[in-house]
């Protein structure tokens, strides 16, 4: 089972186990992870999925769509990707995931 860890503004982290064919996105709502909001539900048209992946090892490239829309957030970097794209599997063990800063 995958596990996924959210570095949260520096001083906090949260590992949750997580069943494959999930996405990262939904791990982050069910778990109440600040900042990862998951409006349109993985529909890819809110953005408010946001997070930064340093090691993607194992989860698809950004999509031409995915990239359209991750120029609409702020703090865009080059490990930026949309955590309802980052679907979980036996190719992505331990996945470490900062969640950008919010108000
Ligand atoms: S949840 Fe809306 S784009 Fe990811």
């Amino acid at each position: 089972m995958p596990k996924v860890t959210f570095r949260i503004a520096d001083t906090d982290s949260r590992t949750i186990d997580a069943p494959d064919g999930t996405s990262v996105m939904l791990v982050a709502v069910q778990a109440g992870i600040p900042g990862i909001v998951g409006e349109c539900g993985g529909d890819m048209s809110c953005a408010t999925c946001h997070v930064y992946v340093e090691d993607q090892t194992g989860f698809k490239k950004r999509s031409a769509d995915e990239e359209d829309l991750l120029e609409l957030s702020d703090d865009l970097r080059e490990t930026s990707r949309l955590s309802c794209q980052l679907k979980l599997s036996a190719a992505t063990p331990e996945v470490e995931v900062e969640v950008p800063p919010h108000d």
